[in-house]
């Protein structure tokens, strides 16, 4: 059997957390040969190069560097990058990661030149099309020949949009394969000892929704919400650099920051990160990721949004919709300190072992992907040489 040529594209935090025990998979099968490509959409040492160190993900092959800006430049910037190395690398698949821009750029890159595309976390819905991340899943799900869900409403979603039942692969959650497999290393970090901090003596709050941040009435509502929380217990707050730009233009911003209950912190690390959930009281966030890992680790979480693609976090989980409004965040803030706190169960297939599972599935179906779209990458050659003549 010859070589499986895959290349896995991240550029975001949560893709690296969760192309960490993929690739860790992938490196166990000589019958697989992985590539790594960094699109660069993340790029500070906090936003970036922590995770491959916490983690171990190996240097990427290929770093494109396209920084930040609009949705539409990044991702042009993306594909144009991706275009040149799919050129020089030639996969058998291309696989992608979560519902961010590099994950749809780089789907949509592979399709139009013939490669097929595995997404892992397919099929999540939050149905709200103001979200930049559901236009991403929408399109990387039907652009996708292999998709790999967490959850059971990630199936329904893609059975009821028509997705063939044979190329829906329901998982588990790689999030939580990298949660199991850091167990140990999580256990040794010393952040609240750095932060001064008791266990179970303060909440952890993150914050860097685009719908939430970018919305200057929104950001004030969930930040009038932590001042009045930081009254009844000591609120940690890793500021995503997006986050950071939009505070820094609210007026009341500086006076929260100052009070001694808030703790601003630069974004943390993956280890320290998972710590210090781990060792909350509770969580306050808007990120995808933390209503999973909080459901996981038994944190009873408020998601700061009034929907989630992401439903197992409430129906089996720690999770609770709370939406932006300041009352309602600080209602239920204040019900789990009161003690009325759900500790959930582990949703079904969440059980470290997801990673496994799709590599097993591409490793069972190597010879149909080699065969795949072959045509269309030989017409794509041909037509390249005719026009350099
Ligand atoms: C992106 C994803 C979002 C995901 C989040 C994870 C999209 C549309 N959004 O949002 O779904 O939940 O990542 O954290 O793909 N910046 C820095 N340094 C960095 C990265 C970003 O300073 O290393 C600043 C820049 O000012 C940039 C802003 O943050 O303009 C936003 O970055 P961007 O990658 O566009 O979106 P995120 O908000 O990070
Ligand atoms: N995270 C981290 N440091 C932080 C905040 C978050 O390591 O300061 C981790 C956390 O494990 C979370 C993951 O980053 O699950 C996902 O990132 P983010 O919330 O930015 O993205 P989302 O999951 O919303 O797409």
């Amino acid at each position: 059997m010859s070589v499986l040529k895959i290349l896995n594209v991240i550029g975001c935090r949560p893709n690296f957390i969760k192309i960490a025990p993929l690739i860790a998979e992938m490196n166990k099968h000589p019958e697989i040969d992985p590539f790594l490509v960094h699109t660069g959409q993340h790029y500070d040492e906090a936003m970036s190069d922590v995770f491959f160190r916490d983690l171990e993900i190996p240097q990427p092959d290929v770093c494109l560097n396209v920084g930040s800006g609009s949705n539409p430049g990044q991702m042009a910037r993306m594909m144009q990058g991706l275009e040149a190395v799919l050129a020089d690398i030639n996969p058998d698949l291309v696989l992608v990661v979560g519902d961010v821009n590099s994950t749809t750029a780089s789907s949509l890159t592979a399709v139009s030149l013939g490669y097929p595309v595995a997404h892992v976390e397919a099929g999540l819905r939050s149905f709200d099309r103001e979200m930049p991340e559901e236009i991403n899943r929408v399109v990387t799900d039907a652009l996708s020949d292999f998709l790999f869900a967490t959850e059971t409403s990630a199936v329904e979603n893609l059975l009821r949009e028509g997705k063939p039942q044979e190329r829906i692969f329901f998982v588990g959650n790689v999030m939580i394969d990298t949660l199991a497999m850091n167990t140990e290393k999580i256990a040794r970090s010393t952040i609240l000892q750095e932060l001064g901090l008791s266990p179970h003596s303060y909440a952890v709050a993150t914050l860097h929704r685009a719908s939430n941040v970018d919305d200057p009435n929104a950001l004030a509502q969930i930040a009038e919400a932590l001042g009045d929380l930081q009254q009844h217990i000591r609120l940690v707050f890793p500021i995503h650099p997006r986050t950071a730009l939009r505070l820094h233009s609210l007026r009341s911003w500086q006076q929260l920051a100052s009070l001694p209950n808030i703790l601003a912190v630069k974004p943390l690390g993956y280890l320290d990160f998972i710590k210090l959930t781990k060792e909350s009281m509770f969580v306050l966030t808007d990120s995808g990721g933390v209503q999973e890992e909080s459901t996981c680790l038994g944190v009873p979480c408020l998601t700061l949004r009034k929907n989630t693609e992401r439903p197992v976090t409430i129906t089996q989980g720690t999770n609770q919709l709370v939406g932006t409004k300041h009352e309602e965040i600080l209602e239920k803030g204040l019900q789990i300190l009161n003690g009325t706190i759900c500790r959930g169960r582990i949703p079904e297939k969440w059980d470290g072992q997801a990673s496994m599972r799709i590599v097993s599935v591409l490793l069972q179906e190597s010879e149909m992907i080699k065969r795949m779209y072959g045509g269309v990458r030989e017409r794509g050659i041909c037509l390249d040489m005719l026009s350099r003549g």
